[in-house]
């Protein structure tokens, strides 16, 4: 009877510990897994510079910048002009001791048109003296194929919108892979392609800057990358997997999207809007080579009731699900904050984000940042983990970024230590909870052209004077700590009460 009673009070205990919410879980010290990969993160636009140099042909972001419609009219003409810096930023990381750098190809170094015939070997070039750098530093190069600086001669015949496009773009990807894919074995085909279809397709806030069609051309852009995505996959498993041996995937953004209340409708509707951003592309990829089932739904009720005959959301075919469905190798995630959502109906105009009903609101006490939309909210990364765990078998997954700005790139950055310290002890938390997550990069190496924001919002690990021409760049105070993170692996078990111990936001508290 007692061993009953016993084993009943183990079970309700084990059951309050689980219903813990992950917001109140403590800080975990403790160490990640030998394997585990340390790295940072930039992309070609908003470092390199060189916007016309050797050949380089001109993107939509040059376009864009130039057009004067950044912050403070800022333009990445010379960004950290990391185009002749390179050798002094594998320095940085090797400083830190990364193992891995996640930088971004720009197509217009290659194909400057944006097409296969206007190839430009000195564009190529750059990339190979970049990788034959990290290679001589051991620093592992994680290469992204586009980070959302297309040609702006594809723009010109209707860019995303158009599926040319397509074949352009696995071209482009299979030129690189045959020069580059020796050296390079981790291969990332889109940065957060939903931030190009709906920001640069929808709303305007990114080049090309299209708002013609919100509930519309978003979709287009999505089921064209998508695709895009898919061909560049086999492309490399077809011809290259066997001699160069690498994995290649695609990187999407979530926001953990907290309910609002526990009821019913904010649940759904929380999880709705998690389909509705991460879903859109992660579920044809990861899942069954087509968009989630809620999002159908509510695009084809939608549609129906302006009058359409048929869904605004477009269709695949039955051989593109079968090309689509199963193009990864893993999961990249850039996760940056949470929100709050709750249920809402709302048929005010057509657009992908009112096909969605749902209300998005943040916590008044979430800690705030340089950038408007990024609050600071550790626990949101573990929520989100373990969902994508649940969601897609759990994949094996690399945080392609996470990071956090502020406005001045001030050098003792406590603040961003702080919020890497909360964040990352939620990635090792995830792995505790069985989620496979291999990796961790940090965003970003350098202070930056923050797109829209310009040079406004500094999210280095390294303050970037954009005042002089030389560029000079400055350790901050965080890299000094994320060099220590990845020389202990972690944290270190707690030996005694006077250990530093830690809020679970990050926090060091005393006493
Ligand atoms: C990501 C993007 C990066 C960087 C970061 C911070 O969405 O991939 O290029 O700008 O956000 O805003």
């Amino acid at each position: 009877m007692a061993a009953v009673l016993q084993l009943l009070l183990l079970f309700a205990v084990s059951n309050l510990c689980s219903a813990v919410h992950h917001k109140d879980a403590p800080f975990l010290h403790k160490k990640f897994p030998p394997y585990f990969m340390w790295g940072t993160a930039t992309a070609s636009y908003q470092i390199e510079g060189a916007w016309n140099v050797s050949g380089k042909g001109e993107s939509i972001w040059d376009k864009f910048s130039h057009a004067g419609v950044i912050h403070n009219q800022d333009t990445g003409d010379v960004a950290c002009d990391s185009y002749n810096k390179y050798k002094e930023d594998v320095q940085l990381m090797k400083e830190m001791g990364v193992t891995h750098y996640r930088f971004s190809i720009a197509w217009t170094r290659i194909f400057p048109t944006g097409k296969a015939d206007s190839y430009n070997a000195a564009g190529m070039q750059y990339y190979k003296d970049l990788v034959a750098e990290l290679k001589n530093n051991s620093i592992i190069p994680m290469a992204t194929l586009y980070h959302w600086d297309l040609p702006q001669q594809l723009e010109d015949v209707g860019g995303w919108l158009n599926d040319t496009v397509i074949e352009h773009y696995r071209d482009y990807a299979d030129r690189v892979f045959s020069e580059l894919g020796d050296d390079v074995k981790l291969w990332l085909t889109f940065n957060e392609p939903f931030v190009t279809c709906w920001l640069g397709y929808g709303i305007a806030v990114h080049a090309p800057g299209k708002y013609e069609k919100p509930g519309v051309d978003p979709y287009i852009c999505a089921h064209n990358i998508i695709r895009s995505h898919a061909k560049a996959w086999h492309t490399y498993d077809d011809k290259y997997r066997e001699s160069q041996r690498g994995k290649i995937s695609i990187t999407l953004d979530a926001d953990w999207k907290e309910p609002k209340t526990n009821s019913s409708a904010d649940r759904a509707a929380a999880e709705r809007a998690e389909q509705f951003k991460l879903g859109w592309f992660a579920h044809p990829i990861y899942k069954n080579g087509d968009y989630p089932k809620v999002m159908k739904e509510f695009v084809a009720k939608k549609s129906k009731a302006q009058g359409l005959p048929v869904s605004r959301l477009p269709q695949f075919t039955e051989a593109e699900k079968c090309m689509i469905k199963g193009t990864y190798d893993f999961f990249g995630l850039n996760h940056y904050t949470t929100q709050y959502v709750a249920d809402k109906e709302d048929s005010s105009y057509v657009s992908y984000d009112k096909d969605q009903d749902i209300d998005v609101t943040v916590d008044p006490n979430w800690a705030s940042s340089g950038s408007s939309w990024l609050k600071v909210v550790p626990w949101g990364l573990r929520s989100l983990l373990n969902w994508i765990k649940y969601e897609y078998n759990n994949p094996d997954l690399y945080v392609t970024e996470n990071g956090v700005s502020d406005k001045n790139g001030t050098l003792n950055d406590t603040f961003r230590i702080n919020f890497y310290n909360g964040y990352i002890n939620n990635v090792l938390k995830a792995i505790d909870d069985g989620c496979n997550v291999k990796g961790y990069t940090a965003w970003s190496l350098l202070d930056n052209f923050e797109w829209r924001q310009g040079y406004s919002e500094k999210f280095g690990l390294h303050y970037v004077d954009f005042d002089d021409p030389d560029r000079p760049r400055e350790t901050k105070d965080s890299a000094k700590w994320f060099k220590k993170l990845i020389n202990t692996n972690g944290w270190e078990e707690l030996k005694d009460a006077s250990s530093p111990k830690y809020h679970p936001d990050g926090r060091l508290v005393f006493g």
